[in-house]
């Protein structure tokens, strides 16, 4: 066979691993050829492709970001696209594609692959690990470890200070980052979409403990979680773009509400930049083997998942139009440390 690849979307750790793994089946097991699209769903509009081969993507594992690009083209608002992406397909002569991508890359691929009747197979990543019918999506190890380091280092620095830092992390719609981020870096407060931030219960809990004695507090908040009766703040809707600066604004609030002295630090794009952890590598490689062998079993429409710790497949509308909420049992084990 002949495979194209795609990554579309916002970038993360593990895409080059993915890449990689699909190349490295693909020839092996299979004999076929792979190529790539570059700059998401652009390149296989107009064309932009590269060979793949196993010596250009050995060596690629550790490496963060996409050797392919990506954006956020989409072939639905541009004037033919469909019709163009059928065209370079048949002109590279291609049986089958693997697109890489979280919701909005994987809506394309379904209505691609549904009206369109393109061979389709999808791989789902995401720092936010917000898609449906996977337990995890790789990216988002490495995005937590980021966030759990920079929650070290503010503990030390807010501690001789008697500070209260606010932490503002990714995660439009979801709080997944700053939940396991806050629990791994010990936070007193996580903050989430799925739950209106209660700013005066907050200072309350923030004073008591500065005169418990612990004079300095750490405040997580998610970039998309929003104050109680906040009017201004916007619903969350599904590739939604939820940067209202809350964190700074937070800050301002809480000191004040509290009289000490709050300062915000904003981690946004450096979750997503670097190598990936060693689980991310590892989901990465099983997410592109399995895809590759569902192309070649000629499973197209379908989706890999992990789902426990088994990689499955499921049909793609499985994973879009519905964002994966937090797990409020999770947070209920964030809110034990809470004040
Ligand atoms: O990948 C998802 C995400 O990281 C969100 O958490 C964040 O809001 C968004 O992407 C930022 O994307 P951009 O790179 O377009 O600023």
């Amino acid at each position: 066979m002949r495979i194209g690849i795609l990554t579309g979307g916002g970038d993360c750790p593990g895409l080059n691993a993915v890449v990689r793994a699909i190349v490295r089946r693909s020839v092996m097991e299979h004999g076929s050829e792979v190529v790539g699209f570059l700059e998401g769903w652009r390149g296989p509009m107009e064309g932009m492709v590269m060979p793949l081969t196993l010596q250009g993507t050995g060596g690629l594992i550790h490496r963060g970001g996409t050797i392919l690009r990506t954006s956020r083209a989409n072939p639905f608002k541009c004037e033919r696209g469909p019709e163009k992406i059928a065209e370079q397909m048949e002109k590279h002569r291609l049986d089958a594609l693997i697109a890489i991508g979280g919701e909005e890359t994987l809506s394309i691929a379904e209505e691609m692959s549904s009206k369109h009747k393109l061979n389709v197979v999808c791989i789902p990543k995401t720092i936010d690990n917000d898609l449906n019918s996977t337990d995890f999506t790789f990216g988002f190890d490495t995005a937590v470890n980021v966030v759990m380091e920079a929650i070290d280092r503010l503990h030390t620095t807010a501690e001789s200070h008697n500070r209260v830092l606010v932490c503002e992390v990714m995660g439009g719609n979801a709080g997944w980052i700053a939940c396991y981020g806050g629990i791994a870096g010990g936070a007193d407060f996580v903050l989430v979409p799925e739950k209106p931030i209660k700013l005066k219960e907050i200072a309350e809990s923030i004073k008591k403990r500065h005169a418990r004695g612990r004079d300095y507090s750490i405040v997580v908040v998610a970039e998309g979680a929003h104050l109680e009766g906040d009017k201004a703040q916007p619903p969350p809707t599904v590739n939604g773009n939820k940067r209202t600066g809350i964190g700074e604004r937070l800050a301002k609030l809480i000191e004040e509400e509290t009289g000490y002295e709050t300062r915000a630090t904003v981690l946004g794009h450096i979750q997503r930049g670097g190598s990936p952890t060693a689980f991310d590598r590892v989901l990465a490689t099983r997410f592109g083997v399995k895809a590759t062998d569902l192309v070649h079993e000629k499973k197209f429409g379908r989706m890999v998942a992990l789902q426990g710790n088994l990689v499955v497949d499921v049909p793609i509308s499985e994973g879009i139009g519905k964002i994966k909420s937090l797990d409020m049992d999770l947070y209920g084990v964030a809110e034990v440390f809470f004040s």
